[in-house]
């Protein structure tokens, strides 16, 4: 029956979490034909959805407002709304504790709060990037709670989320997706509910399957950025090799290799987050998994490497680091998003701040951070900033900025992203010394 309502499109499907992921997801789901119900315990966040209005910038606001109108999205903070649903899809967030232990508390909470709802015939997909084993020895023994029976009468699976924020060119229909069912039967029923919406569906032997197929993703990128800002510090010890140009001329092999950059650190919701979940799982079988210290130990270093390389900037150019003014620019974690989650920017920020005597930022795409509960507004970006500050620092290599425009006024930049392509004594690179 659930098969026939999802080949229909009148399978009623609930997403939970509508963040990043949870948003654009919804509104692909919607898009194919289905009706949406978001769930969400952010009840200012349910208000707004509502409204109409997107907090997402890979979400049109015109298409939320558009399915809400129609009524083919509707978001609520009740969990009792999911009796209604054939389909859930959990969409919460897995972050890491001060320690850097998995905090599983809101899937365990979702997964309570679905339990108290089930009925025969639903399918549970969890997206949320977790270790593996999760699905079936965390989620599964809370769903079974309700009594029923799994891959007879609901089905779970795994299917990890891809989505690149910002990314113009793959989005939640073109990026495959893999999928991994509990049972046989949880990963048909997956399959063809995915079908419907996306493009190319990549069925797996099992949610552990697919969950660890999510860390492989994001530990690789993980440890490529690493390898990429190892080389880009020695390329500064040797004094005389160029990173980037290192880099533009390995891309040239057609196979083998793919281009990483390096920059002030890593940043967003998964590649800081997600291998620490891995590392942690491999301690249970008394496994230690040295490329995932290795790589963060190099990543978390690379704020501090910048502070310093600022400071020497300084000294170079005869000027007292205690008495410097300093323009950040870019605070988001990548190019042309405002995404700070965990962005190297706000570490940078923080850690210049005690080196100098005032620190200033722009972002064109966040207004304000919340730096240690200290509110800070993104400044103006006028020639008279520009001349004013002792030196500018790029960390996020936004394309709204105007290099030429920057470089004009500046009197010391220090380029962590090769955004400003021009070379000159007063721009100091990261990954080459001048
Ligand atoms: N953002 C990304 O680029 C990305 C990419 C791949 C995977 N992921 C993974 O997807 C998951 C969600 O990430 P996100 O970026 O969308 O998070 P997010 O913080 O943007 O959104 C999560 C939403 O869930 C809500 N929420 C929290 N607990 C809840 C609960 N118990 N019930 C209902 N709603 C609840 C929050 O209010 C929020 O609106 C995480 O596991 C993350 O690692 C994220």
């Amino acid at each position: 029956m659930l098969k026939e309502l999802i080949n229909k499109k009148k399978a009623k499907v609930a997403v939970i979490g509508l963040g990043y992921v949870g948003l654009p997801l919804a509104l692909e789901i919607a898009r194919a034909g289905f009706k949406v119900i978001g769930v969400d315990l952010d009840q200012n966040r349910v208000n707004q959805i509502n409204k109409g209005i997107s907090f997402i910038s890979d979400v049109d606001p015109q298409d939320l407002k558009f399915f809400i109108s129609e009524k083919r999205i509707t978001a609520t903070s009740d969990y009792a709304r999911l009796k209604l649903c054939d389909i859930i899809i959990i969409c919460v967030p897995t972050p890491i504790n001060v320690n850097k232990e998995p905090d599983l508390s809101a899937v365990v909470r979702c997964s309570q709060g679905i339990s108290k709802y089930m009925r025969k015939e639903q399918l549970i997909i969890l997206k949320s990037t977790t270790y593996p084993e999760t699905t079936e020895k965390v989620v599964l023994p809370i769903l079974k709670e309700s009594g029923l029976k799994i891959g007879k009468d609901f089905f779970l699976a795994f299917c990890p989320e891809r989505i690149d924020p910002g990314n113009k060119k793959f989005g939640v229909a073109n990026t495959p997706t893999v999928v991994g069912g509990v049972t046989k039967n949880c990963t048909k029923t997956a399959v063809l509910f995915y079908r419907q919406f996306i493009n190319t569906v990549f069925p797996v032997s099992s949610p552990r399957t697919a969950e660890m197929t999510k860390l492989l993703e994001n530990t690789f990128r993980n440890v490529n950025i690493a390898l990429v800002n190892e080389f880009a510090q020695l390329c500064e010890r040797m004094g005389n090799i160029d990173i980037w140009e290192v880099i533009n001329a390995a891309k040239t092999k057609p196979f083998g290799f793919m281009p990483f950059y390096p920059g002030p650190g890593v940043g967003g919701h998964c590649i800081p987050i997600d291998p620490y979940y891995l590392s942690w799982k491999a301690r249970e079988y008394d496994f230690h998994t040295a490329f995932i210290e290795l790589s963060a130990r190099i990543n978390e270093e690379m704020p501090y490497f910048v502070v310093n390389k600022i400071i020497d900037a300084l000294g170079r150019s005869g000027q007292c680091s205690g008495r410097a003014n300093i323009l950040l620019l870019g605070m988001a974690f990548k190019k042309d998003i405002a995404d700070l989650r965990h962005s190297p920017a706000l570490k940078v920020f923080e850690l210049i701040a005690t080196r100098v005597k005032k620190v200033q930022y722009n972002d064109p795409y966040v207004p304000r951070i919340n730096l240690n509960n200290k509110i800070i507004k993104s400044v103006a970006l006028t020639p008279g900033l520009l001349k004013k500050v002792d030196a500018v620092v790029i960390l996020t290599d936004h394309t709204k900025y105007d290099y030429d425009f920057i470089i004009k006024h500046s009197r010391l930049i220090i380029d962590t992203r090769n955004a400003v392509k021009k070379r000159s004594r007063k721009i100091i690179k990261l990954g080459l010394t001048q």
